[in-house]
């Protein structure tokens, strides 16, 4: 009985998604991605997977960058082995709470990569129970979420430019609207901490930084979008056997995907830059996302929260 009204239930849901998805937007675009060298964080698992494979598809090299390389090995060889083999995959650590791992992974690729044509910053963790902070002196979720992102993406934007026309995305999430500015003078979450008040922020946070570097990269060939790619949960799926729920999840995955590869591929997006998009469509974002003053502040308070140094500025 519980059971046929919770598949009911995630019918009716994914209905609704799909509905919304055809009427709001689409991602038909079969370009291909050979001779394409892409960066996903957090290619490991969920959204980042997904997406690395339907770029492999297209023929791209994709450096999936992930803190466990073992899994990231393992995750490989699975989009490998699945794949038509037209790309090539590539795995490389990158533990985007860890400044010093940034760097050096900024560094491997720097040396090894001829050209980079799309960064795609999706690595994410939705929050610790209790506040942590790590060796840099950053609370863990703005870290991992924002700050590890930021440097990134400072240390990579030489290169992207030289590959230009290139592409850098933002995985961001409707709760980036929650946060209120006192938010944003708090970015070690040090007051009434909570899981949900540090990954509101820090969705924020990338939101506000796509808008300062659209701003920094006009004219150079680098695009910098965000995006929201809805709302995934595996906890929904618990009490369903495990077979259809595994293929639930998985077509879920697929659509969550569609918006970081659409902006990742899609023709009807060159030289779109500073927005923010949700099922493969231009979407608002919070008041607050629009506030230059804000956005400047941030990128400066960024700056010097990952030390970034006068030659790893590239803008
Ligand atoms: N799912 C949603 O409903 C939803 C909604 C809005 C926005 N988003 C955003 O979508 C993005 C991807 O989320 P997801 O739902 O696909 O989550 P997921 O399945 O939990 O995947 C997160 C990925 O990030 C990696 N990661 C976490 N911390 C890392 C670190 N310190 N260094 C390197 N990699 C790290 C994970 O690596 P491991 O494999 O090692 O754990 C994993 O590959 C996130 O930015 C998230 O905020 C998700
Ligand atoms: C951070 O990364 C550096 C360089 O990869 C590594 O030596 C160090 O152990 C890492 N620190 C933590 C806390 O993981
Ligand atoms: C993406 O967000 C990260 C983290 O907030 C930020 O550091 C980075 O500059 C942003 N990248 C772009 C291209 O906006």
């Amino acid at each position: 009985m519980w059971l046929e009204i919770l598949v009911a239930l995630v019918v009716v849901v994914m209905s609704v998604r799909f509905w919304y998805m055809y009427t709001s937007g689409h991602c038909t675009s079969t370009r291909s991605m050979v001779g394409k060298t892409v960066i996903i964080t957090g290619g490991t698992a969920g959204i980042g997977k997904e997406t690395a494979r339907d770029l492999l598809r297209r023929g791209a090299r994709v450096i999936i960058a992930c803190r466990n390389m073992e899994k990231g090995r393992k995750v490989a060889g699975e989009l490998q082995s699945h794949g038509d083999g037209r790309g090539e995959v590539v795995v490389r650590r990158l533990d985007t709470s860890n400044l010093s791992s940034v760097r050096t992974f900024a560094k491997e690729v720097l040396d090894t990569e001829k050209a980079i044509h799309v960064l795609i910053n999706n690595a994410g963790t939705p929050g610790m129970g209790k506040r942590q902070v790590t060796a840099d002196n950053l609370e863990l979720t703005m870290a991992t979420n924002h700050f590890g992102h930021f440097l990134l993406t400072n240390l990579l934007l030489g290169r992207l430019k030289e590959s230009g026309p290139s592409r850098v995305i933002n995985v961001s999430s409707v709760v980036h609207k929650f946060p209120s500015k006192s938010n944003l003078n708090d970015l070690g979450i040090s007051n009434d901490y909570s899981p949900s008040k540090a990954y509101r922020t820090s969705k924020l946070c990338n939101v506000l930084f796509t808008r300062e570097l659209a701003d920094k990269m006009a004219g150079t060939g680098v695009t910098v979008n965000s995006l929201n790619p809805g709302i995934v949960r595996t906890e929904m799926f618990d009490a369903v056997s495990f077979n259809f729920r595994a293929f639930l999840f998985h077509i879920l995955l697929v659509v969550a995907s569609k918006t970081s590869i659409h902006l990742a591929v899609s023709e009807e997006v060159e030289g779109v830059t500073g927005r923010y998009f949700c099922d493969c469509k231009e979407a608002p974002m919070s008041d607050l996302a629009y506030q230059n003053d804000l956005a400047t502040e941030l990128w400066e308070a960024s700056v010097k929260a990952v030390g970034l140094k006068k030659d790893e500025i590239h803008y």
